[in-house]
């Protein structure tokens, strides 16, 4: 037997208690020159299946993977191959095994007195309610840096969370009752995905909690560190190629399937009218769910300068502003009502944490062209006189429909 390595025994016992049906976890330390590297892998559920996460720090720098059993296997064998002093920890249903290995090769083994723990594989099983909770969140909430090391939301990113997990609720309660055809892919857009926090977690949620076994998102950003930042945290989490990332401004992006159409499109404050370019290419794509949260909207005030009667209420630019919004989404709800889409306007998280709380969430389920919701947009926007800019951005779809009225 080399140094350091381990009795067969021993390593028979790590094999049954990992590969086994009461395995919880397994934690490695190994010190080396100074730095620490840590290895952890425990059993998650993902797409209902059995699957391992394997969260590895390497003197501070943390990575994830998911494996399958055979992944697992030979993944195992190399940690339980691994050379020089070191801590192992595995946790199963019937009780803890630690062994040092000291400097000098030892191993010094104890065990805890047998134990008949639960171990269920659900990932529901935690705080109910928050979608973040519903999986093993753990990873990507620190990989987001949203939480500290120890796993922690940090205080500085308790209003990033919150959004998140309300957004993750209006998205679990429009797909009640939707399911892919087998091979079938959802597709997703997230438009003016910035840092990435809603794109990355929306995929999870869809994979993890939703059932959705095939699923493909792409985050657009025009800037290129938002994009730089959100391909880090999908190589940490090893979500390449699932979640992808492109530096585009929204206008120039298709999705790139043969199809050309998304499934769902989202957009969390994206700036001024990117909610409307977002909302237009949710329309072109065809995709069946779109859930916008505007943000600033300058485009109306700029055309609603003097508003006779209304002069008063403009010279205040507060009130100008409001106004403004309100009306603007009031034309993008009708706009989406007219193509097709069953609109809500909802506050998706409390006005306390952010006063851009509104949501536009549209299903295309509802036939487009009637004449109610026509002649509604008709007579608010002839009495606005104004040209809302998603009137414009889809005026080849909007025209047949409005012309009839005209
Ligand atoms: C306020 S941030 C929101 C980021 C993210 N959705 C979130 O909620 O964390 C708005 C993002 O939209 C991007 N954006 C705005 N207009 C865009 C456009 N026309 N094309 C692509 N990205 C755009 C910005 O670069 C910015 O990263």
């Amino acid at each position: 037997m080399e140094k350091f390595e381990l009795e067969e025994s021993l390593k028979e016992e790590i094999r049954a208690g990992v590969l086994g049906d009461g395995f919880m976890k397994i934690v490695q330390s190994v010190r080396r020159g100074g730095e620490q590297f840590k290895i952890a892998i425990r059993p998650v559920e993902i797409g209902g299946e059995r699957r391992y996460q394997a969260e590895m720090n390497d003197a501070g720098q943390v990575s994830v993977k998911n494996f399958d059993a055979d992944g697992i296997a030979d993944g195992l064998e190399e940690l339980i191959a691994q050379k020089g002093a070191r801590d192992l920890h595995l946790m199963t249903a019937k009780g803890d095994l630690h062994i040092r290995v000291t400097k000098k090769g030892r191993a010094l083994v104890s065990r805890s007195a047998e134990m008949n723990r639960s171990v269920e594989l659900r990932p529901h099983d935690r705080v109910k309610n928050l979608p973040l909770t519903a999986f093993d969140s753990g990873a990507f909430l620190k990989a987001a840096s949203l939480a500290d090391g120890e796993g922690r939301v940090r205080a500085s990113m308790r209003g990033k969370y919150d959004q998140v997990n309300e957004f993750l609720k209006v998205v679990a309660d429009v797909l009640k009752g939707f399911s892919l055809r087998e091979g079938e892919t959802f597709t997703v857009v997230d438009c003016g995905c910035g840092k990435a926090y809603l794109t990355v977690a929306l995929y999870l949620y869809l994979t993890q909690v939703a059932g959705l076994k095939s699923v493909r998102v792409y985050g657009v950003d025009r800037r290129a560190d938002v994009i730089a930042a959100a391909r880090r945290m999908a190589d940490v989490l090893d979500l390449s190629g699932r979640v992808e990332f492109v530096e585009s401004d929204l206008a120039a992006f298709e999705p790139p399937n043969e199809s050309r159409r998304a499934d769902m499109v989202v957009s969390l404050h994206a700036c001024d009218t990117a909610t409307d370019e977002a909302l237009a290419k949710g329309v072109e794509w065809k995709a069946r769910y779109i859930l916008s949260a505007p943000c600033c909207q300058h485009e109306l005030q700029k055309t609603l300068a003097d508003k006779g009667a209304f002069a008063g209420l403009m010279r205040q630019s507060i009130l100008r502003e409001r106004l403004c919004d309100i009306l603007t989404d009031s034309f993008r709800a009708m706009i989406m009502r007219i193509l097709g889409f069953k609109t809500q306007v909802v506050e998706f998280v409390s006005s306390e944490a952010t006063a851009r709380n509104i949501m536009l969430k549209c299903e295309f389920c509802v036939k487009p062209g009637q004449s109610g919701p026509v002649a509604e947009y008709l007579n608010l926007r002839d009495y606005w006189h104004v040209t809302p800019w998603l009137e414009s951005r889809l005026e080849g779809m909007l025209k047949r429909h409005l012309e009839r009225f005209l």
